[in-house]
């Protein structure tokens, strides 16, 4: 069986920088090289500094520290690491194309193209090409197709290897993940592949949790269960909004319901809407694949989640709205939380962008706390929005590093991310700081409806 020693993996973001840690912590024999055309990035990966990685996720720090400069290297030449690799992983974005063809739904592949056009003409030895990537399904076919076509003799054996760890518990489940799924051609060279990557896996991982699929259940298999992860939580948010008007509460449902082994208890926590950088893109790109198909009834099944998602992000900033007498022109309200989801810096498509951006159409005046995400992030993503000015956004919205600053003279509060701190504040304090009447509304249901009652607040949580 062919033995891997030197790895390069293309993209140093969310998914290459930590599972490429790993790998290297694991393998101390195997050299791992990280490469990224964003020269801030790599630098930020090789800081001194271990608080400045570029990405926040707890426990990365140490996995760095031990295995950076030892067999982990982080850098921009990305031609010479291509070359001296036996295995290549391709961990570039992929996402929503936003023009042309497909323009919002299908995945933009123009960074998958560009690296396997690299890796053709830079190769001078036989490499494995793994898409770590999340892909739509047959992508491999393309990739074959420009690596093939180089008339430089070398063989290309293409794996598809999705990434399934989530931002927050990546470290965690990069060393324990429930499997890790290898696709690749069932051809004898197809094999060879895949039990080369299974030898670099089953450095720590138990070779019974490791599946080997043909490539094509591998790729479809990754946007599949993204889209199931995703369905959950539109499903039980659908509840919610059932719960406001009827009196049940969705934890006791979802509590009710997670019991049976059949449904689970995971993944069924209502909230102000899914975000991240993967649910809405992969379901948006399975769609897209369904209908060019022609499967119009699986394309609507599946589009459902988003609308579920996207109707569930609306309705919070318009139960805020109607709660505090129809108009929130010119009220301080405190957001606490913009990331997408607690434990990271990420915040690609996270909700609190979305109930920011209703809020601001009604004229309300914004202040933003998250203990980990940086003011320029916050104005970039509204920037990104185009709904208004950059000017706009600077004035309608202040960015501040302290949550007792927050929350002086504000109307309301209205926690967006379940950041474990915001359970651990002294809530009376925050309390007496605000006008009167004290409007909180908890999007992640976090804090003790009746104590935060009790202390005074108009208090509204999602799904009771
Ligand atoms: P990211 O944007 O954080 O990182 C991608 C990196 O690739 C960027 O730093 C970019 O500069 C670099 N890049 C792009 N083109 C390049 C090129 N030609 N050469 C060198 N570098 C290049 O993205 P991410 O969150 O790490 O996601 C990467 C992929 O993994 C996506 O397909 C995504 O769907 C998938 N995925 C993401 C997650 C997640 O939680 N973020 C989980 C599973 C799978
Ligand atoms: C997801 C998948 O979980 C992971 O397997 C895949 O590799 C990448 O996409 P991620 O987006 O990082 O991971 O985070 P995840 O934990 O799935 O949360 C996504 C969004 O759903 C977050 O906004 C989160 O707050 C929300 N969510 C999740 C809920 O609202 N309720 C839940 O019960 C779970």
């Amino acid at each position: 069986m062919k033995s891997i020693s030197h790895i390069c993996c293309i993209g140093a973001g969310y998914v290459g920088g930590p599972t490429m840690s790993v790998i290297a912590q694991k393998c101390p024999h195997i050299t791992v090289t990280v490469v990224d055309i964003n020269e801030k990035r790599i630098a930020a990966w090789n800081d001194e500094n271990f608080d400045n990685l570029p990405i926040y996720e707890p426990g990365l720090a140490d996995v760095v520290k031990e295995a950076r400069g030892r067999n982990l290297f982080f850098t921009t030449e990305v031609d010479a690491a291509i070359d001296k690799a036996d295995m290549i992983f391709i961990s570039v974005n992929t996402p929503t194309k936003t023009y042309g063809k497909g323009k919002g739904m299908a995945a933009d592949l123009k960074y998958i193209e560009l690296c396997a056009r690299q890796i053709a003409r830079v190769s001078t030895t036989d490499k494995i090409v793994v898409e770590k990537s999340t892909l739509p399904v047959r992508t491999a076919e393309t990739l074959t197709s420009i690596l093939h076509n180089t008339g430089n003799g070398v063989h290309f054996e293409i794996l598809s290897n999705p990434e399934f760890l989530a931002e927050g518990t990546a470290v965690q489940d990069l060393l324990n993940p429930d499997r890790i799924l290898i696709g690749g051609d069932n051809t004898p060279e197809g094999q060879e592949a895949k039990d080369a990557l299974t030898s670099v896996y089953a450095n720590w991982i138990d070779r019974d949790r490791i599946l080997q699929t043909n490539v094509w259940s591998s790729e479809l298999s990754k946007l599949t269960a993204n889209a199931f992860l995703a369905q959950r939580v539109s499903s039980i948010n659908s509840i919610s909004e059932l719960c406001e008007e009827t009196g049940a509460d969705v934890n006791e449902v979802a509590r009710a319901i997670g019991t049976d082994s059949r449904v689970g208890s995971k993944f069924l926590k209502a909230s102000v809407g899914f975000g991240g950088s993967c649910f809405q893109k992969d379901i948006l790109n399975l769609v897209y694949i369904a209908k060019s198909y022609g499967l119009d009834k699986v394309a609507d099944y599946w589009e459902q989640v988003i609308i579920m998602n996207d109707h569930q992000k609306k309705r919070f900033a318009e139960k805020m709205i109607a709660s505090m007498y129809n108009t929130v022109a010119g009220k301080k309200i405190v957001l606490f939380g913009w990331a997408f989801k607690k434990d990271t810096n990420d915040t690609r498509e996270s909700a609190a962008i979305y109930v920011t951006d209703y809020l601001l159409d009604e004229q309300a005046e914004i202040v933003v706390y998250d203990p980990k995400v940086k003011e320029e992030q916050i104005y970039a993503d509204l920037d990104y929005l185009n709904t208004r000015s950059e000017e706009e956004n600077r004035r309608l919205v202040t960015v501040v590093s302290s949550p007792e600053e927050a929350t002086k003279d504000a109307h309301a509060v209205a926690v967006l991310t379940e950041w474990d701190e915001f359970t651990t504040y002294n809530w009376e304090t925050i309390y007496n700081n605000m006008l009167k009447p004290a409007f909180l509304f908890d999007g992640r249901k976090i804090l003790d409806s009746s104590a935060m009652k009790e202390i005074g607040f108009k208090h509204f949580a999602i799904g009771e």
